[in-house]
């Protein structure tokens, strides 16, 4: 499953930011990497408070993307490539700009209008004090106060992630029935599913009560102490038991995949029950440190957990939200994942990055289940590390007063050629996050037909995994070392060595691949996985 981010992607109108036209004509990349399926990050009308998960209008694209048509036409296209296409669906929030929330502002407090989403009144002798102690995912407060119609304060409004992003109130059935009949209105477009953002959000513990730790579900929350009152309440359960009726109701084969940063593996687990959605991002993996006992112990726990619900695991290690791997895991081995990299904080060495990038991926294509891969990481592409802090467009930046970098560095448009304008994301030079320079030298044109190059080696990985059918496979563990992990998938025999020394190929091995070249006796060097017939 490859993330499109439509930002970034392509240009086709040379405005400097990604369109769905662009991704159309650049849908043979998708065939000829051996993608199976597109996820597309929102396109719908925004304010882009928060880059388009601030939906304005659930049922048409913004113009800065294109149109209805363009939708259909990129729907229409990758079916006839084969390719699947699912859509980003954020259901936790809308964009102020909803007309919902306008609704809601001009009615009075109490009003059914106001019902659709979130409002108290403050604490305080005049209310001046937000209803309780919750902060955004972005910083600061997670309540911004209203002004009445007369102009006087009013009441506050939640909104877990920006002010942008009004929290909806799914207790309310019009909300139910709204998000059903959205559903509909993509599946009859013939989109093959969802990712469903923010899905361990949409129900909030009754009491509203404070919550003194912080409030970090994409930034490595720990997995110690009470559940927080606003992620993975019991009763997000039964909105998706409901979703699954409307998606099954479909011909063909049509999916919704959750967005839940939600541990251990066994609540997550939940979300893809027989009944529920079909799959589940797995950050546990994304944020298991790189060493052999972590991987080993994060790939198990993963695949118990989705074996006990019948479900397929699913493995990522990039997306939208998070330091690109190349760069991430070339940071200190068990440091927190910091959110964003400035040109202040010091430079990961991109050599050693992407070396473990590349044995990292090799690993995760061997496993059972469904991986995930955003937009550049077929290109070994790193992490902007030293973006102009003007530049940044992330609103955790502003909202964490100036604390986190945020997630720009891994949003910016993707460079397919080495020698063209914006590295040939659009016919300009225009481009709606600068573009480090040396982006030229990880640019497609640079890669393809490279032997040895990462887009080579994912080409390479990919096209095994669906002839060795690694995807519907078992992991069945071998004994090896303390610091390498050997496991075999089918008759495929699958090592990587995270110890300091090389480590020799069992006797008579056949090596189908590997993330770098082997030693000349056969061994597999630091860093390295190797994909071979034992
Ligand atoms: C998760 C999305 O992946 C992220 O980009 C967004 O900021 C939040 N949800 C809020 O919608």
């Amino acid at each position: 499953m490859y993330q499109i981010y439509p930002r970034s992607y392509a240009d086709l109108d040379g405005d400097g930011i990604g369109d769905l036209p662009g991704i159309t004509a650049r849908l043979d990349h998708l065939v000829e990497l051996g993608a199976d399926a597109v996820w597309l990050s929102p396109f719908y009308p925004s304010p882009q408070a928060d880059a388009g998960y601030d939906v304005a209008d659930y049922r048409d694209v913004d113009p800065l993307f294109g149109q209805l048509a363009d939708a259909d036409a990129l729907i229409g296209e990758a079916h006839s490539r084969g390719l699947r296409v699912i859509v980003d669906l954020v259901p936790n929030h809308t964009s102020s700009a909803h007309p919902w929330f306008g609704a809601a502002l001009a009615a009075a407090p109490g009003s059914a209008e106001r019902q659709r989403y979130i409002f108290r009144d403050g604490r305080g002798t005049s209310g001046e004090e937000p209803p309780n102690d919750w902060q955004s995912v972005f910083g600061g407060p997670a309540w911004t106060r209203t002004k009445d119609v007369d102009g006087q304060p009013g009441q506050w409004y939640l909104h877990l992630f920006d002010p942008g992003q009004p929290d909806l109130n799914w207790d309310r059935p019009e909300v139910r029935a709204e998000f059903l009949d959205i559903l509909r209105f993509w599946l009859d477009r013939g989109v093959d599913g969802f990712r469903v953002d923010v899905a361990h959000g949409l129900i909030k513990q009754a009491d509203f009560a404070d919550w003194s730790y912080p409030l970090e579900p994409m930034f490595g929350e720990g997995t110690e102490g009470p559940r927080p009152p606003m992620w993975d309440q019991d009763g997000v359960h039964d909105i998706y038991r409901d979703w699954r009726q409307v998606v099954d109701s479909y011909p063909g084969e049509r999916i919704l995949v959750a967005e839940a940063w939600v541990q251990p593996a066994e609540r997550l687990a939940a979300y893809v029950r027989p009944d529920e959605m079909h799959q589940a991002f797995n950050f546990e993996y994304l944020e298991a440190p790189w060493t052999a006992p972590a991987q080993y112990a994060v790939i198990t726990r993963s695949l118990e957990a989705t074996a006990a619900v019948g479900a397929p695991t699913t493995w990522v290690l990039s997306n939208h939200d998070v330091i690109r791997h190349a760069t991430r895991l070339a940071l200190p081995v068990g440091q927190t994942r910091p959110n964003g990299i400035g040109a202040d904080d010091p430079q990961p060495d991109a050599v050693l990055g992407l070396r473990r990038a590349r044995a990292a991926t090799l690993l995760m294509l061997a496993l059972p289940g469904s991986a995930y891969l955003f937009q550049g990481e077929e290109l070994g592409l790193p992490e902007h590390t030293t973006m102009p802090d003007e530049a940044r467009q992330d609103p955790t930046w502003e909202r964490s007063g100036h604390v986190h970098k945020g997630r720009d560095g891994c949003r910016v448009p993707i460079p397919w050629e080495s020698d063209a304008p914006s590295y040939g994301f659009g016919p300009t030079d225009r481009s709606w996050l600068p573009q480090p320079s040396l982006y030229a030298e990880y640019a497609l044109d640079l890669q393809r037909g490279v032997a040895g190059s990462t887009y080579e080696l994912y080409r390479t990985a990919l096209r095994l995994r669906r002839e060795l059918a690694l995807g519907r496979g078992t992991v069945y563990w071998l004994t090896s070392p303390d610091d390498v992990i050997h496991f075999q998938n089918g008759n495929l025999s699958v090592l990587t060595n995270f110890g300091p020394t090389s480590f020799p190929l069992p006797e008579g091995a056949t090596v189908l691949q590997s993330s770098e070249p082997l030693t000349p006796d056969n061994h597999v060097p630091t860093d390295v996985t190797v994909w071979f017939h034992p």
